[in-house]
């Protein structure tokens, strides 16, 4: 595991009889949510044979799990089914992956829907937020920023998002759950921001004048898979039919204490 904490359990969904593994029998699970895959998005073109065992096979085998356990499937796919045309996009618009992440995110998913009857398919982006390996794109820039090391970044004024703070995530994918909700979400806040905007708005908040963006476009980076540039979703499935729920903004997550 790339980035264990004091909480994580043993789990290996490609090798279900490995003696490490969680006893899923003993717990007997009444959810699973499957968040395994290989989410190196560049690395993922280059390797198609693992990301397919890392994201489709894993899919397939956390959808026998279900099968064997009678337990329902929450799956997290993301805006990069879609080719970033058009967005943000509505859970029924038309699918168009441009890179092999991407096509496979989408295989799994749909796998998912097809399998598990019931399951529930929460395509998300950007995900920031507080966690303990700290390991996503804003809580790595406020790590970086609280230490006060100056540093420099190139990045891209063309990729939109709707970035999403995890705990949102969570409790949106309990209330779905409580609700016996199923099919495909797609999971908005309330921002629509470029990349470089977003980590503007932390560097500003923490008031660096020893930190250097540079906005660039995407075709610059040389990057080896192809990215969808304007993505995001709108979110208005969720939001008609829970009109009470409130997320929060990258505002809201900046004017927070940090730890330090
Ligand atoms: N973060 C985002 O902004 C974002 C956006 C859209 C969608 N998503 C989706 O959300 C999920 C979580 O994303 P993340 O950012 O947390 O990704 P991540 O940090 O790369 O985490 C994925 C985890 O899956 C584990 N894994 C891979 N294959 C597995 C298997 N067969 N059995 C058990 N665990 C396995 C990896 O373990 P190792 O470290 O040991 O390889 C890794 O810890 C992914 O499905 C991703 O596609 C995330």
């Amino acid at each position: 595991m790339g980035y264990p904490t004091d909480r994580t359990v043993y789990f290996n969904t490609l090798e279900l009889e490995h003696p490490d593994n969680y006893d899923l029998d003993a717990f007997q699970p009444d959810v699973i949510v499957h968040c395994g895959a290989l989410t190196w998005v560049d690395y993922c073109e280059e390797n198609p044979e693992e990301s397919y065992l890392k994201t489709v096979q894993s899919a397939k085998e956390a959808i026998r799990l279900c099968k064997k356990y009678g337990a329902r499937l929450v799956y997290t796919s993301t805006d990069y089914v879609f080719d970033g045309t058009q967005g943000p996009y509505r859970e029924e618009d038309v699918v168009n992956p441009l890179n092999v992440y991407g096509r496979h995110k989408l295989e799994a998913e749909q796998l998912v829907l097809q399998e598990v009857p019931g399951s529930l398919v929460l395509r998300i982006t950007n995900v920031y937020g507080n966690e303990i390996r700290g390991k996503n794109f804003v809580a790595r820039l406020v790590k970086q920023l609280q230490a006060g090391v100056a540093f420099e970044l190139q990045l891209p004024y063309d990729q939109y998002a709707t970035p999403v703070n995890a705990y949102d995530i969570a409790r949106m994918a309990y209330r779905l759950l409580a609700d016996k909700k199923s099919g495909i979400y797609g999971v908005a806040s309330t921002d629509f921001l470029n990349r470089y905007h977003l980590a503007h708005k932390v560097v500003r908040h923490f008031g660096a004048n020893n930190v250097t963006l540079t906005p660039i476009d995407t075709p610059s980076l040389n990057q080896a898979a192809t990215r969808p540039l304007i993505g995001g979703f709108v979110g208005l499935k969720f939001a008609t039919e829970y009109p009470e729920f409130a997320f929060t903004s990258i505002n809201d997550y900046l004017n927070q204490e940090f730890p330090q």
